[in-house]
């Protein structure tokens, strides 16, 4: 079904400054502890800038064809969970742009791309338990899910997650 949906993946940019102040927003962060300040979106911003130099992972924005509006990110990056090296991957769809399948098709995007790196056995993504949405895209991609944890995101603030884990 994914592969209809016709999207591109893009290396993260100083074209997508704009795109990421976008995914701030009060709707698309109201499973993640809220908007970040101004400060942390720049530093997020310089962060997904360099990620790719550093070989800790990768961020991408998502491009829509064939008019490349961008409507989303995905990345992923190094994490040690239970004492294992995996990659941890994040995503966003821009609500205009929600409800299509483009969150599904990227994050299938994005997992190809992590398995060409042949540097870790697994992926990990940790939805908050009452994001839906992205629960069902783990779901829709084949992630196994390991159970329930919390995570303290950002500081200060207790998540109640759900722990989903794909072999690559
Ligand atoms: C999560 C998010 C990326 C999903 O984006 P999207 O492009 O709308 O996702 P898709 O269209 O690929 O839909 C994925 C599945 O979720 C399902 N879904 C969407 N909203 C749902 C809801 N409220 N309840 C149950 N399932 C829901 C869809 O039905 C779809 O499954 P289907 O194809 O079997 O119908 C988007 O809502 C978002 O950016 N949210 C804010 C940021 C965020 O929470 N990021 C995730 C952090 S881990």
């Amino acid at each position: 079904m994914t592969d209809r949906i016709n999207i591109e993946l893009a290396t993260w940019s100083e074209d997508h400054f704009d795109l990421l102040r976008g995914l701030n927003a009060p709707e698309m962060t109201e499973h993640l502890g809220g908007p970040e300040t101004d400060a942390q979106v720049a530093e997020r911003h310089e962060r997904y800038l360099r990620i790719a130099g550093i070989g800790t992972g990768r961020m991408f924005a998502v491009v829509l064809l064939p008019g490349r509006e961008l409507v989303g990110s995905v990345g992923y990056w190094d994490r040690t969970w239970h004492g294992e090296p995996v990659y941890e991957m994040g995503w966003g769809i821009l609500p205009a742009y929600q409800g299509r399948g483009l969150a599904t098709a990227a994050v299938s995007r994005a997992v190809a791309h992590a398995r060409t790196e042949g540097a870790r056995r697994a992926i990990h993504a940790y939805p908050g338990a009452d994001n839906p949405a992205s629960n069902a895209v783990c779901r829709k991609l084949g992630f196994t899910p390991t159970g329930e944890i919390e995570f303290e995101y950002p500081p200060g603030n207790m998540m109640r997650c759900n722990d989903w884990r794909l072999e690559i």
